[in-house]
């Protein structure tokens, strides 16, 4: 796991961006998990420039959403699928036959959950998964609590969860009880994970991810035991981080033995702050 501090979100954003972008130029035909949330906004918009700026290019990208809300049709505003053709999808050159989000308004819940995990095995599995974490340590809607082999499914969302994402919606009555998400096992199936905080509101959230045990109570602790994943979290989300001592880290040390697969193939601007911790290996 490595924890890569970056001061604002906006850095964070760019920085995550750089990822992406480096993953795509990498391999053209990218299978990218993603995540809803106003976390991955920043990553979407700067993606999105990416795209429209240096031209990269998302033709032969497959695209996994992580959950979607049970009874919002897509036409819903406050459907994830919705709010990713709305912030991302067509904004680039994403094929829409290669997105996929979970269907939730489909009849056959379990056999919409069974689908999923068929067409993202059919595709070789996902690449790289982008990840934003609930205020209560949750992936995806992996509410505290859900199995850490589980695979796609119906979840009940917490009422911490209901009361956090109600802002969205009118009222707190609005915001749907059910989600199918992509189960703790399925994440980390995926070969590298890039896990997005930021804010004071998260600080908990990352303490207990990243310093503290692995447990279902913080699903997002599971990343631990995941040998790529890369948390990038701005200064106010790591203010509850006590064992890890920040280092600055530059271009080269993202090249060295171990971070090979995080370098970015760029280096650090001259005066641009770059500090990363490398984190129990
Ligand atoms: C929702 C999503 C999660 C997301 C979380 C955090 O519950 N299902 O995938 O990580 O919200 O959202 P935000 O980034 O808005 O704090």
């Amino acid at each position: 796991m490595l924890v890569i501090l970056r001061k604002t979100y906006e850095d964070l954003s760019r920085e995550a961006a750089r990822l992406v972008a480096d993953r795509l130029r990498r391999k053209p035909n990218l299978v990218l998990g993603l995540a809803t949330g106003s976390t991955p906004l920043g990553l979407y918009k700067a993606l999105i420039e990416k795209h429209k700026k240096e031209g990269l290019d998302f033709s032969k990208v497959t695209t996994f959403n992580l959950d979607e809300y049970i009874g919002l049709p897509p036409s819903h505003d406050q459907s994830y699928r919705y709010f990713m053709r709305e912030s991302f999808f067509k904004h680039v050159n994403l094929d829409p036959r290669y997105t996929h989000v979970p269907d939730g308004m489909a009849h056959d819940v379990e056999a919409q959950c069974e689908w999923y995990e068929q067409r993202i095995r059919e595709v070789g599995g996902i690449d790289l998964q982008i990840l934003g974490i609930g205020a209560n340590g949750h992936l995806a809607f992996n509410e505290p609590g859900s199995s850490l082999g589980s695979r796609t499914r119906i979840k009940t969302l917490t009422e911490r969860t209901v009361r956090d994402n109600a802002r969205f919606f009118a009222n707190a009555d609005e915001v749907p009880r059910y989600a199918i998400t992509m189960g703790i096992g399925t994440i980390m199936e995926a070969r590298e994970l890039l896990i997005l905080a930021s804010g004071e509101g998260k600080a908990n959230a990352v303490k207990a991810a990243v310093e503290g045990p692995i447990t279902a109570t913080c699903p997002a602790s599971i990343c631990q035991m995941h040998r790529r994943a890369y948390f990038i979290i701005d200064e106010a989300a790591r203010s509850k981080l006590t064992e890890v001592p920040i280092e600055e880290v530059t271009g080269r040390e993202y090249a060295a033995p171990g971070f090979q697969s995080l370098w970015l193939g760029e280096r650090s601007e001259p005066g641009e702050e770059r500090r990363a911790h490398p984190h129990r290996g």
